[in-house]
C-alpha cells in the first residue's frame, strides 16, 4: 500500500423504481397500520420494482448515471462489483449482467454478498485496489429487489423492505490524502446467522417443494435481538473509524448510515452524542434497500450539496451474517 493514492468519489448515480408501496396499501393486506410502521421503523412508503426490472437491470441504471457525472467512459472501467443479496439468478454474478448493459467489457465483474452491509464490504475491496495503484476506474453498486425475497404475509418483516439501487464510481488519484476513502473497517459473526436469513436451501440441500411451500426463500429475522445488536455493533464501528482517522464526532459534517429503521438510527446517533439534523435520513421514502441503502444516501447528499469538497462523512452499516463496518469518506 502506498500513500501515495486515494480512492475518490468522482460521481454517483441511483435508481428507485417508480412503483411506490405505501404504509396504507399494506394495511389492506395485512394486519398492520400506518401508524404502528411510522412509530415502530419511521418508513412511511418504500419502492417497488416492475415486472421487467431485477437487481441488475436497476443496478445498470445507476451505475450509469455514476459513470456520467465522474466522466468516465465504461471502456475505463477496470472493476464492477455489485452487493446484492437478491441476485439476478444463482449465477453468473449479478455484476456480470451490469457489465454487458453498459458494454464496459475491459473490466472485471463480481458480486459480494454481505446483505445491508455489502457497499461497506465493496468499498474496502475497492480501496484497497486503488490504493495500491492496481487500478484507476472502480464502479461499486448495490442494488435489491428485496420485494422479491419477503414473504408478504409476514408483517414482521414485509413492511421493512424495499427496492433500489446506488452507484459511486471511485477514482485513484495520486495525492496524499486530499480526500477521498480515509478508511474503511468490516467485520462479520457467523455465530449470528440465524438472527436475519433466507434459510432455504441451494447448495445444502437443493431448492425443494417443501421449503418453497415453508416459504423458507424469504427473510426471516429476530427483530428485536437484531435490533439490539445493530445499534451496539454500528455505534462501535463508527467509533473505531473515528479513533483510526484521529477524528472527533464534531468534525463529521453528515454521518451516512444504512437505513435499516429510524430508531436504530437515533439510537445510534444518541451513543454518539451526534445532532440528527447531522444524520442522512430516507428510510421514510424507501425503506431499508439492503445493500443499496448508503449508495442511494451518498447520491442523495452529493447531488443535493449536503456533502462539500473538503467535508468529512462517517459511513455505518450492520447487516445479516452478522455483518458490519464503516468507512470515512473525505470529499
Ligand atoms: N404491524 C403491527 N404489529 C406488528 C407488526 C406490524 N407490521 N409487526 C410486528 N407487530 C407486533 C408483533 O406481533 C408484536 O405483537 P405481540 O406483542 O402481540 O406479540 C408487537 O408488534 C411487538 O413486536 P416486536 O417485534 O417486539 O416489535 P419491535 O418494536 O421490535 O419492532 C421491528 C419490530 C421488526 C420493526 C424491529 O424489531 C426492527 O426493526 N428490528 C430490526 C430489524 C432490522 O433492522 N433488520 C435489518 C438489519 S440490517
Amino acid at each position: 500500500m502506498t500513500d501515495l493514492n486515494t480512492a475518490v468519489v468522482a460521481g454517483t448515480g441511483a435508481y428507485l423504481p417508480e412503483k411506490i408501496l405505501t404504509n396504507q396499501d399494506l394495511e389492506k393486506s395485512l394486519d398492520t397500520s400506518d401508524a404502528w410502521i411510522i412509530e415502530r421503523t419511521g418508513i412511511r412508503e418504500r419502492r417497488i420494482a416492475a415486472e421487467e426490472e431485477s437487481a441488475s437491470t436497476m443496478a445498470a441504471k445507476a451505475g450509469k448515471q455514476a459513470l456520467e457525472a465522474a466522466g468516465v467512459g465504461p471502456e475505463d472501467v477496470d472493476m464492477i462489483i455489485v452487493a446484492t443479496s437478491s441476485p439476478d439468478v444463482l449465477f453468473p454474478s449479478t455484476a456480470c449482467f451490469v457489465q454487458n448493459e453498459l458494454q464496459a467489457f475491459g473490466s472485471a465483474a463480481y458480486d459480494i454478498s454481505a446483505v445491508c452491509s455489502g457497499f461497506l464490504f465493496g468499498l474496502s475491496i475497492a480501496e484497497q485496489y486503488l490504493k495500491t495503484g492496481r487500478y484507476k476506474h472502480i464502479l461499486l453498486i448495490g442494488s435489491e429487489v428485496n420485494s422479491r425475497i419477503v414473504d408478504w404475509t409476514d408483517r414482521s418483516t414485509c413492511i421493512l423492505f424495499g427496492d433500489g439501487a446506488g452507484a459511486v464510481l471511485l477514482k485513484r488519484v495520486e495525492q496524499k490524502n486530499a480526500s477521498g476513502v480515509l478508511s474503511t473497517h468490516i467485520y462479520s459473526d457467523g455465530s449470528l446467522s440465524d438472527l436475519i436469513c433466507v434459510p432455504g436451501g441451494i447448495g445444502r440441500t437443493g431448492i425443494n417443494k417443501q421449503d418453497i411451500d415453508d416459504k423458507k426463500y424469504s427473510i426471516k429475522m429476530s427483530g428485536n435481538a437484531t435490533f439490539k445488536v445493530a445499534v451496539k455493533r454500528m455505534t462501535q464501528v463508527i467509533q473505531e473509524a473515528l479513533q483510526f482517522n484521529d477524528l472527533g464526532i464534531e468534525d463529521i459534517g453528515l454521518l451516512i448510515p444504512h437505513q435499516a429503521n429510524e430508531r436504530i438510527i437515533r439510537a445510534v446517533a444518541e451513543r454518539l452524542k451526534y445532532p440528527m439534523e447531522k444524520v442522512l435520513m430516507n428510510i421514510h421514502k424507501y425503506g431499508n434497500t439492503s445493500a443499496a441503502s448508503i449508495p442511494i444516501g451518498i447520491n442523495e447528499a452529493w447531488r443535493s450539496g449536503r456533502v462539500q469538497p473538503g467535508d468529512t462523512s462517517v459511513l455505518g452499516a450492520v447487516g445479516a451474517g452478522l455483518t458490519w463496518g464503516s468507512a470515512v469518506i473525505k470529499w
